[in-house]
């Protein structure tokens, strides 16, 4: 399985969010951080964003919901037909219910796993998943430091996985610098905010992240 790049932008610059969106075009998915200051310490942006990158960029988006209940949501976030919804395993109650509502509405369902959070809560809905988002820092900010246990984490959902098409996406800390250790450990697709844009070249960098 070829890797995939998610730019994440709640590192760019949002006094130019389209110039800024125009820097990422080559990236696979344009990964979308929300953050509602309950499930997270931070508040970072939500439906007006969206909608309006919707409209700036030919990109699939990767909608990452660190919300409390994200199943309130789901019908508004799929309204601007993201290829992804990823909802946190620690937020949901009925989960299975959440993933099937998600490709209900014609989106690809994914599961998020805080740091400490096992994979075993997951054996019961594989067949219910697209993807899964080993977080590789503590959720709610960008810039952080790679988690370096998690590339167990990442061996061991491989395993778990065994065969199935879901994708392992990692995301906190991804840089050129350990993206081929995440990759030998089983990762396929790549979330990266800082990296990506604080490059002189952010398309370069995304080149090089496929490629390293
Ligand atoms: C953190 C977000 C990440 C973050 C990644 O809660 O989920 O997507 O933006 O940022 P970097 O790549 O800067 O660590
Ligand atoms: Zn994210």
């Amino acid at each position: 399985m070829n890797r995939r790049i998610s730019a994440s932008i709640l590192a760019a610059d949002f006094c130019r969010l389209g110039a800024e969106l125009a820097r990422v075009s080559n990236a696979d998915l344009i990964h979308f951080d929300v953050m509602d200051g309950h499930f997270v310490p931070n508040i970072s942006f939500g439906l007006p964003v969206i909608e309006a990158v919707s409209r700036c960029t030919e990109v699939p988006l990767d909608v990452h919901l660190m919300i409390e209940q994200p199943e309130r949501y789901l019908d508004a976030f799929a309204a601007v037909q993201p290829e992804i919804i990823t909802v946190h395993y620690e937020a949901v109650v009925h989960l299975q219910r959440t993933l099937r509502r998600i490709r209900e509405l014609g989106c690809k369902a994914g599961v998020s796993l805080n740091p400490h959070t096992p994979l075993e809560g997951l054996r019961y809905v594989l067949d219910d998943l697209d993807l899964i988002l080993i977080m590789t820092v503590n959720p709610g900010f960008g810039g952080q430091q790679f988690i370096p246990a998690m590339l167990g984490k990442i061996r061991d959902c491989r395993e778990l996985i065994s065969g199935r098409p879901i994708e392992i996406q990692v995301d906190g800390g991804v840089s050129l610098e350990n993206i081929s250790r995440l990759a030998e450990a089983g990762a396929t697709n790549f979330v990266a905010g800082s990296a990506i844009f604080q490059a002189p070249d952010p398309a370069a960098y995304i080149s090089q992240m496929r490629s390293a």
